[in-house]
């Protein structure tokens, strides 16, 4: 959603400003704003839509000055428009703000009655009059008046805010949005991810809920410094961090779309994520990072994963998992499911977290329930220090790099192998999975990259069947057992990028409801690789064939006989049964993939979505 970005350095702000902001287009957002500090005054120049749109702007009133603050707006209060785009200024204070003020109404009453006029419909601009309030009212400089100020909003917020009457320095803060501070050479910068300061630095600070943190310019032979307070003032010191994340990981190195870059990093991602974490020889998984040690591990009575979309749909496959291969009983339950309603959560439960950001609202908030319940929590995300692995007591990062397309591919594939090796790992130790069995599904596993490799080494199959997709308005998704979440996935990915309308069953519901609609039209898209629900799927293939209903199938090589059903095939390699939906949701992203790219569409940014949700 809304991003962030600061300098306070020695070169021309304004550029570095907004080639940050461009590395957080992807977070979805609709307008765009940018302040500098010139020495005498701070100039802001803001614009509705794209990046482009804020460029020329720029072009028209060129910044000059090395120090400024920049924003990409996604609405909440008030309508995407030029006046609501941040920054939002008040007498001499320029505000940019991620997040949402919980007491803006009240507190937009009580400054209308004080003679304050408003310029925009936000709640960000009453920050920057309660900043410009503070300062009248004599406090000694930005940082208190920053300080003051945040004392009297609730909500969740990151802000960076300057003053005219300080061209060296920013004052940001967190408060339950994500704030990193970056340590560049003779310059600092602040934002609220990562993948904008990666091109300057990868020596980083997280900022903690509660700290408003100081950023001064260098000057003459000082270079630049960095305070960190609570918001009462209480001097505090966080650690510096060196992110393992390269600048180029963050570009799309030649595809047309980051998307696609991201499908083929699959089996890097996988890869990456299974490293220094499996005892082949023992066909066991390390336990550290999960937080659990044997005991624990065989006191679990459930497992409860919280996650929502496709990270949702990477859960329910970690159920089937979990429940086959360590015989624990398992839930998993929407974020947003979570939050209205009195969910049960025990002690003895072990909650699971599974998101790519590590930031979602809903998510965020079903394991704030579960972690007061006493819950042991374990987060399985994508980003590190983000704010659901800050809350767990165990984390198993997937270390899928970057993921920019909004589209959530590399990182779907790096939870399933996270969460597989969770299974076996509570299978272990709990005595339902022995030293052999667990070698297999570990030997399994490490040949995933391999068999991704091979489905991605000709693409020509899929992109002739999104060919025939192009014109589709609805398009049904079967699958069962573990590729009853595939086949709700493929339908996301399509419906996601290409707008069409998708939906996703379970193939042995398909006789409840859906077939209802098939009809000589309507393409089905069915997952059917030989396990042990094949034949079964097959007579769905049949059911739907029945009723003249196109057929698109994921088959495995030599399905003679889906061969003869199906208009085309996807054909997949042997592999066991347990890895195939990492298996069969690589076809299903390309489809999405190529239809949308055939209908022009802006496949890393689709329309109305955003990278990370930190809204509920
Ligand atoms: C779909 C997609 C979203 C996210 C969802 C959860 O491609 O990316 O459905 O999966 O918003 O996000 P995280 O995983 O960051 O919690």
């Amino acid at each position: 959603m809304c991003g962030i970005v600061g300098y306070a350095g020695r070169q021309a702000a304004a550029p570095i400003i907004i080639d940050g902001l461009r590395r957080l287009e992807y977070r979805g957002y609709d307008s765009a704003g940018v302040a500098v500090h010139d020495g005498r005054g701070i100039e802001v120049v803001r614009a509705l839509g794209k990046l482009r749109a804020l460029n020329d702007a720029v072009a028209k009133r060129p910044l000059a000055g090395s120090l400024g603050i920049g924003h990409t707006r996604w609405a909440t209060h008030g309508r995407p428009s030029e006046e609501n785009a941040h920054p939002h200024v008040a007498g001499s204070v320029a505000v940019v703000h991620n997040g949402i003020i919980e007491n803006h109404a009240a507190l937009r009453r009580e400054l209308i009655a004080d003679g304050v006029k408003f310029s925009s419909e936000t709640d960000t601009e009453i920050i920057a009059h309660l900043v410009d309030r503070s300062l009248k009212g004599g406090a000694k400089g930005l940082f208190e008046a920053v300080r003051a100020s945040l004392q009297l909003v609730t909500g969740a917020y990151a802000i960076a805010v300057l003053s005219a009457d300080e061209p060296g320095t920013i004052v940001a803060a967190r408060h339950g949005s994500p704030l990193v501070l970056g340590f560049g050479e003779n310059e600092m910068l602040c934002g609220s991810d990562i993948s904008a300061l990666l091109a300057h630095t990868r020596d980083m600070v997280f900022l903690e809920d509660g700290d408003v943190v100081e950023l001064r310019a260098p000057v003459g032979d000082v270079g630049p410094s960095a305070r960190i307070q609570t918001v009462t003032g209480i001097d505090v010191e966080r650690p510096r961090k060196r992110i393992d994340w390269s600048p180029t990981m963050a570009e799309r190195g030649g595809f047309k779309h980051f998307m696609l870059k991201e499908i083929h990093e699959q089996p890097d991602a996988i890869a990456a994520t299974l490293r220094g974490r499996i005892d082949l020889e023992n066909g066991d998984v390390h336990g550290a990072e999960i937080g659990l040690d044997g005991d624990a591990a065989r006191a679990v009575r459930r497992v409860y994963i919280i996650a929502c979309g496709t990270s949702y749909h990477a859960a329910l496959i970690g159920r089937y998992w979990i429940e086959a291969l360590a015989r624990v009983p398992t839930v998993v339950e929407l974020g947003s499911e979570i939050a209205n309603r009195p969910a049960v959560f025990f002690e003895d439960d072990l909650v699971i977290a599974v998101s790519q950001s590590g930031e979602t609202f809903d998510t965020l908030a079903g394991v704030k329930a579960a972690k007061a319940a006493g819950a042991r929590i374990l987060a399985v995300a994508n980003v590190l220090d983000s704010a659901i692995p800050r809350l767990a007591h165990g984390e198993l990062y997937t270390r899928a790099g970057p993921e920019i397309g909004v589209a959530s591919t590399k990182c779907f594939t790096a939870q399933l192998t996270a969460l597989l090796l969770v299974s076996i790992f509570l299978g272990r130790q709990r005595g339902a999975l022995d030293a052999e069995a667990g070698r297999k599904l570990l030997q399994g596993l490490c040949e995933v990259p391999g068999h991704i490799n091979e489905l991605l080494g000709d693409q020509d199959y899929v992109r002739t069947i999104a060919n025939s997709l192009v014109d589709a308005t609805d398009v049904l998704f079967l699958g069962r057992g573990y590729n009853y979440p595939i086949a709700l996935e493929g339908a996301l990915k399509l419906k996601e990028i290409s707008y069409a309308h998708a939906e996703g069953y379970a193939a042995g519901e398909m006789k409840h409801g859906p077939i209802a609609l098939i009809d000589a039209q309507l393409p089905v898209v069915v997952v059917a690789p030989k396990d042990a629900s094949y034949d079964k799927t097959l007579s769905n293939v049949q059911e739907v064939r029945a009723r003249e209903g196109r057929v698109i199938a994921l088959a495995t090589k030599g399905d003679e006989a889906m061969h003869d059903l199906a208009e085309h095939i996807v054909w997949l390699p042997e592999a066991p049964e347990h890895v195939l939906p990492l298996l069969t949701v690589v076809p299903l992203q390309l489809l999405a993939y190529y239809v949308a790219s055939r209908k022009g569409h802006d496949v890393d940014q689709p329309r109305n979505l955003a990278k990370t949700v930190t809204v509920e």
